[in-house]
């Protein structure tokens, strides 16, 4: 730091009269949170800007004051963001350190700023502000990865491939609408974060420590300066609420989910017995030892990584679930799990965009694949249903005889011949092979949200005009 004065001081020393030795080391090494806390920086420098503006457009500091406060205010960011500015875990936190370098620099007109003001709301202010910024990045990225989803199902709207249930080979699909799947979830993901950005678009600032002040604040004039729609309605809530966080942190972990089970799709599908794509050099790695290999560790890392986020959500959960109103420094413990939480969606997400973008799908593979397990045994039965009138029950017994047959010879249904099939039932008719290939199957299935490629383009063309 420019000035080692405040560097000896101890945040003991900031509340003076009462203390009269400084905190055990210990105790300091407990309740400091300026280790994570200085991530808070701009929004608390940003917060301080606003209130003392506001401070003095009410007549409650000078214009003087202020103006000395806010030049000192912005002296502090460059020092911290070139680096100059030495934080100091005796003061604590990013609060007290600020407001001791700004006693440094501009003397007593320092001690006005936290009139009307308490670190309570404070911190909720810097805090909140931190999460909103972070929810608009990650609708940002929730975009790109639709985006790419987008790409790809266009693409491949017409590339069939397995669908399944229970990981066994149920109908075809075609890879589009499989793509369009993951579009749906992410979509809902970023209607959520849009949803808490409005959720918690009200300004803590002027709750003071839980009560309000006496002081004749315009919590509205900073409400508005820092880009909130509106002040909170109650200073208890106020100091006491971390719901911003629990939601941000709830968003992350269902995101979080989906991204785990597409990374485990990806996984699976990148194997040699499925082949299903091959993954970019980019976002794979070797093995030391066998040649062949080629690992998708990216793929690996967001499932893991779904297991701290979620861990995060446990433990705020956890923090909050006992504590009663309002404030306590049980919810100091809230930041870290956030940071992480946040630092860690958005390096998935960027890393599922950049696969997704670059994986070579294998159209080839995919069809054989489709073809195979006897995934058009439902549109036997439809068949069935519709041209030979059969209920669907016998329809279904019928067809497991014809899969019993395949399965015997070794072929698949449409391998069967049509003598062989009319033994099973005299109704079948040569027009049943028009059904049986893979491609008819996905063709035919054309109701609102099906996988006929038709309407998976309609689904495309419906997100593309919001995204
Ligand atoms: N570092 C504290 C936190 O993160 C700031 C608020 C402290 N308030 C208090 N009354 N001790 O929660």
């Amino acid at each position: 730091m420019a000035d080692g004065s405040s560097e000896t001081k101890s945040s003991n020393q900031m509340w003076g009269g009462r203390f009269a030795s400084g905190p055990d080391a210990i105790m300091e090494e407990i309740n400091a949170s300026i280790g994570f806390d200085k991530k808070l920086y701009a929004q608390d420098i940003r917060g301080s800007i606003a209130h003392a503006t506001m401070l003095a457009h009410q007549g409650i500091i000078s214009a003087d004051d202020k103006d000395k406060i806010v030049h000192g205010l912005n002296t502090i960011l460059s020092e911290i963001e070139s680096g100059a500015f030495e934080f100091s875990r005796r003061l604590e936190d990013i609060h007290m350190n600020v407001e001791a370098r700004l006693a440094t620099l501009i003397g007593p007109a320092a001690g006005r700023l936290h009139t009307a003001r308490s670190r309570n709301d404070q911190v909720a202010l810097d805090f909140r502000l931190w999460v909103k910024e972070e929810l608009q990045k990650t609708e940002e990225a929730l975009t790109a990865l639709i985006d790419a989803f987008l790409d790809r199902a266009e693409e491949h709207a017409d590339t069939v491939m397995p669908g399944f249930t229970h990981l066994q080979t149920a109908q075809p699909v075609t890879f589009g609408h499989h793509c369009m799947a993951y579009v749906e979830m992410f979509g809902r993901d970023r209607a959520r974060v849009r949803h808490a950005i409005e959720h918690m678009d009200e300004s803590p600032i002027g709750a003071a420590a839980l009560a309000g002040t006496g002081f004749p604040i315009d919590r509205h004039m900073t409400a508005k300066a820092l880009g909130f729609r509106e002040p909170t309605r109650n200073s208890i809530d106020t100091v006491s609420d971390r719901d911003f966080a629990l939601e941000f942190l709830s968003i992350a972990a269902i995101a979080a989910t989906h991204l785990s089970r597409l990374a485990e799709e990806i996984v699976i599908w990148s194997t040699p017995q499925f082949g299903f794509i091959r993954l970019s050099d980019a976002f794979s790695t070797g093995s030391s030892i066998m040649p062949q290999k080629k690992n998708p560790d990216a793929a690996e890392l967001v499932r893991a990584k779904t297991g701290r986020i979620n861990g995060s959500l446990v433990a705020l959960l956890t923090v909050m679930k006992g504590l009663p109103l309002a404030y306590s420094k049980d919810m100091q413990e809230d930041k870290e799990q956030v940071f992480d939480a946040a630092e860690n969606l958005e390096l998935a997400i960027a890393a599922m965009t950049g696969m997704v973008r670059d994986m070579t799908v294998r159209a080839d593979r995919m069809k054989a694949a489709a073809g195979s397990g006897y995934s058009t045994a439902t549109d036997l039965a439809d068949w069935l249903v519709r041209e030979a009138g059969l209920p669907f029950r016998d329809a279904h017994h019928v067809t497991g005889r014809a899969v019993a047959l395949a399965e015997q010879k070794g072929c698949d249904l449409a391998g069967l011949s049509l003598d062989e099939l009319k033994a099973i039932n005299p109704d079948i008719t040569e027009k049943v092979f028009d059904v049986l290939t893979v491609e008819a199957s996905v063709a035919s299935r054309t109701s609102f949200g099906g996988t006929a490629p038709a309407e998976v383009r309609k689904q495309i063309a419906w997100w593309r005009a919001r995204n």
